[in-house]
């Protein structure tokens, strides 16, 4: 009975640890020039996936056979899922963007070329991965991003023609309609005020119809218009320091290259491309609130996407040299720790361009440039967790953290929190709030009290051999990203009591 309990005490404190119930009490303690924060980035961090416990559920496996054999692309430069869970794609059909497409001052060299001869927007079935529609010839000269709004508008960036333009929906667009609903930026002409954008890389579009665009190639800066196109907000500058070590502020970016939105969380993120990072800024105001970056990702970082239903960003990286390894991070939104990474088994990934998860969090896919490619990757074992998901009693830190995480991603719990659906609190507070634990049945409970209690057991089955084995203590602690808050040595004394 005696090792019943050290076991049991012993499993708390080894999940504990794992997880780092610290980092997770308060979400976003990265202040606005906080000397932690840069100091914690300075830092050499080894590879994280050996040492982060990964869950099945947090994998993603390459679906193969998407999309069909038959479809082909050029340049494929942006990927959005739409709430029907179609897949769209934006393409640069016969058009390519190299050294001779631009002048060194921005301006596109080939208007005599005329626009892209191909429809450049193409929807693709998320199953069998065949085209259901395509539509957008003639009208674009150097396509680059693209998303579907919660009206299932259209909206897509030309870095040639230095504008964005909003469309209605692809159902309703015929191969003849090419009137947008909206235009902003002046036709091949850049600039950086407020009626004119300089190559602007991507939109994203809130319920509410508000929408960022990030602008983009040359402008460093994130602007925020509402829904009729009125300009809101505009924050951002650029970061080109070229100093090794010195890294730019939360302010400053090197190509502001992807959007992606956390409504539930309030943000708008920002995958900032040649810094290697995604910065997450209140949607309201612009604040910035926190940043998303590790050796293991690297210098480049092309694209973020959100999925509100797994709590979780996935995110592509870019080539740097020989040691980087090019693939997808799946993280987690509350520990901003990688989960898992991803991969494809053969023509893998190398130069992907953009990021989509689907409205469930099911299916994640991946754009590139060169070569052309479009992929599927799907989560394991979406269900098999969700046991021991729930139950946490909140005096436990050890055990609330560990549900934390089997909770995001848990469908059982993905319903309660929708039951509740209040204005629910930010973040981790919303994971474990009680009125999940209300929203279950008092069976429910017993049984998933006992899983608990069951994992633990084997859990701590697993830390107590490694422990033996190493006879030190778990190096996980050393390598927390991004949390200034963090305290390593309380949690060591704990460890070691
Ligand atoms: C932006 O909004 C957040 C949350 O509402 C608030 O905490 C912050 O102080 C605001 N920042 C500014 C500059 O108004
Ligand atoms: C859960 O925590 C509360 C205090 O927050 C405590 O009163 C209660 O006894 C705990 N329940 C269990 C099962 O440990
Ligand atoms: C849930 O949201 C809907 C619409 O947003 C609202 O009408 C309803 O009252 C909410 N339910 C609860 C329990 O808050
Ligand atoms: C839990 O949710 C209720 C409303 O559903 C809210 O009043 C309470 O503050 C929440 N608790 C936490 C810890 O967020």
């Amino acid at each position: 009975m005696r090792s019943l309990f050290l076991i049991l005490i012993t499993s708390h404190v080894g999940l504990g640890v794992m997880w780092n119930p610290k980092t997770q009490a308060a979400p976003y303690p990265d202040a606005v020039g906080s000397p932690n924060s840069d100091s914690a980035l300075l830092r050499r961090r080894p590879a994280l996936d050996s040492l982060v416990p990964v869950s099945d559920t947090h994998q993603l496996v390459w679906s193969e056979k998407w999309p069909a054999s038959n479809v082909r692309f050029g340049q494929v430069s942006a990927v959005s899922v739409d709430k029907h869970g179609q897949v769209v794609v934006f393409h640069r059909g016969s058009h390519v963007w190299n050294a001779e497409t631009f002048d060194i001052e921005d301006n596109y060299l080939r208007k005599e070329d005329g626009p892209v001869d191909e429809d450049t927007v193409v929807v693709l079935d998320p199953n069998t991965g065949s085209i259901i529609k395509s539509w957008g010839k003639g009208i674009f000269y150097m396509p680059h991003g693209l998303t579907i709004d919660s009206e299932d508008n259209l909206w897509v960036t030309d870095v040639a023609l230095h504008q964005i333009f909003k469309f209605p929906s692809l159902s309703s667009l015929t191969k003849e309609s090419k009137t947008p609903l909206m235009v902003k930026g002046v036709r091949f002409q850049h600039g950086k005020d407020d009626s004119h954008f300089c190559k602007p890389s991507a939109v994203a579009v809130m319920k509410n119809g508000d929408f960022f665009v990030s602008d983009g190639y040359c402008n460093s800066r994130i602007l925020k218009y509402d829904k009729e196109g009125n300009l809101l907000l505009v924050w951002g500058r650029s970061s080109f320091t070229g100093t090794y070590g010195i890294r730019p502020g939360p302010y400053q970016f090197n190509v502001p290259h992807a959007l992606t939105l956390a409504e539930d969380l309030n943000l708008v993120c920002v995958a900032d491309r040649e810094n290697g990072r995604v910065l997450c800024f209140n949607a309201q105001n612009g604040t910035y609130t926190f940043e998303i970056s590790s050796d293991e990702i690297g210098p480049r970082l092309f694209s973020v996407a959100y999925s509100p239903a797994k709590g979780l960003f996935y995110i592509v990286n870019g080539p740097f040299d020989e040691s980087q390894q090019v693939k997808g991070f799946v993280v987690d939104v509350n520990t901003r720790k990688i989960l898992s990474t991803f991969q494809t088994g053969s023509s893998q990934l190398s130069d992907p361009h953009d990021v989509a998860v689907s409205p469930d969090g099911e299916s994640v896919f991946v754009v590139q440039l060169d070569p052309h490619r479009a992929w599927k990757f799907v989560s394991k074992g979406s269900d098999k967790e969700s046991l021991s998901s729930s139950l946490p009693n909140q005096s436990t830190s050890s055990v609330t953290s560990s549900s934390t995480l089997a909770l995001s991603s848990t469908p059982t719990v993905k319903t309660a929190i929708e039951a509740s659906n209040s204005s629910l609190p930010v973040g981790l507070n919303l994971m474990v709030n009680n009125s999940i634990a209300k929203a279950m049945s008092a069976p429910m409970v017993a049984v998933i009290s006992l899983m608990v209690v069951l994992l633990c057991v084997t859990g701590s089955g697993i830390i107590w051999c490694m422990r033996l084995r190493r006879q030190g203590r778990p190096p996980v602690l050393e390598f927390d990203l991004s949390e200034p808050g963090y305290e390593r040595n309380s949690l060591m004394h704990d460890d070691e009591e």
